[in-house]
């Protein structure tokens, strides 16, 4: 039921602060405001020695943005593969190693096919899924369940940031057992993703704006996104979003890359969405934009407010999302980017739900 929605995806683009918020609710003690996983781990975090996060499509950027926060929370390395590679390239795993999995489905033939392999190796799995009754649910020694609810548009959206709120969650807990967050630190993050649901909602009011750019995203032929740390990975999930439903060739980039081959592809046809909340590495990312400006490059700035003062460059359209804790950033502008690309399919007149030559649920390789 489409509710009062156009498309699914659009339905599903809405519901997410309420089942982020469900999702967050199963791995947050709100009275205490710290982590409590709804589940017992069988190993201890301290023992961990490296990650290995292992999905397919959006899935995989969502464990890419995972990546750097078990880096950067609980300073655990962590290696990220598709599931296509990982599968055939005989990774070596060691004791101490932890493999996870994502997957909205839970059937897909590449990752469970890891898992196999993982669980074979003889380390620890755990994999993170929306149903919970699924192939790879059933077969992980630990699953996290992702309460987003059923997905039907092809193009996911809401499993993408239920899956952020599960492994964001992880990654706190992770940092928590290992001694690199104090009790302090744990209430300011969680604080954070307490935040997240309103601070999405808040992001959804942007549609009118948003609506009204993909009029233009719509007459090119190629549109290039670029992103800096946790922003990198989004940037691959809005050009993998715009491409799979609008039919519009679109790639991503991590923003220190541009110099290093993309920059030749710029001119005022070719837009560049550029994701950039004011932090660590946000200046960097604005002498990027600098450098697309200076050859005439159309950008589309998703940044804050104070990330909009900064940013004085000509040619500029600047989506001002709400100003929120740097960790997480992903999980809020995941809805601009989604609304974009939604909206130039619409203008498109694709199908939506249904893009052609995609299956929902990819259960042969
Ligand atoms: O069910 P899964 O999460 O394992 O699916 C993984 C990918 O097939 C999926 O994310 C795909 O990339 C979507 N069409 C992206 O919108």
């Amino acid at each position: 039921d489409k509710a009062n929605y156009r498309h699914f995806m659009a339905k599903e683009i809405h519901e997410q602060p309420e089942v982020v918020g469900h999702t967050l609710a199963r791995y947050i003690d709100m009275a205490s405001e710290r982590v409590m996983l709804p589940v017992k781990l069988p190993f201890d975090f301290k023992d961990v020695q490296r990650i290995s996060i292992t999905a397919c499509g959006t899935a995989s950027y969502a464990g890419y943005v995972a990546k750097y926060w078990f880096e950067r929370l609980a300073r655990i390395p962590v290696e990220l593969d598709v599931a296509s590679e990982f599968r055939y390239r005989e990774a070596p795993l060691r004791k101490g190693d932890l493999a996870i999995f994502i997957s909205q489905s839970g059937e897909t033939a590449d990752t469970l096919a890891a898992l196999r392999y993982a669980k074979a190796e003889g380390v620890h799995t755990l994999s993170v899924v929306n149903v919970p009754t699924s192939t790879i649910a059933r077969e992980s020694e630990t699953v996290l369940q992702t309460l987003a609810g059923p997905e039907i548009g092809v193009a996911s959206t809401k499993a993408f940031t239920c899956q952020l709120m599960v492994l964001a969650s992880l990654a706190v807990a992770a940092g928590k057992a290992r001694g690199e967050l104090s009790d302090e630190d744990e209430i300011k993050l969680v604080h954070g993703l307490v935040e997240i649901p309103r601070l999405m909602a808040a992001a959804l009011t942007l549609e009118p704006q948003i609506e009204k750019l993909a009029r233009d995203i719509s007459k090119s032929k190629d549109v290039l996104y670029l992103g800096r740390g946790t922003s990198y990975p989004l940037a691959l999930e809005g050009a993998l979003k715009l491409k799979e439903i609008s039919y519009i060739h679109a790639e991503g980039y991590a923003a220190g890359e541009l110099k290093h081959g993309p920059i030749a592809l710029i001119d005022e046809n070719m837009p560049v969405v550029v994701i950039a909340p004011h932090d660590r590495v946000f200046e960097k990312t604005v002498s990027n934009m600098q450098e697309v400006a200076a050859r005439g490059g159309n950008i589309i700035l998703m940044t804050d407010a104070k990330g909009a003062a900064e940013a004085t460059i000509e040619s500029l359209v600047t989506i001002v999302l709400p100003d929120m804790a740097a960790a997480f950033t992903p999980m809020v502008y995941a809805i601009p980017v989604q609304l974009l690309a939604y909206h130039t399919a619409v203008v498109m007149g694709t199908d939506v739900d249904q893009p052609r030559n995609l299956a929902k649920s990819v259960t042969v390789e």
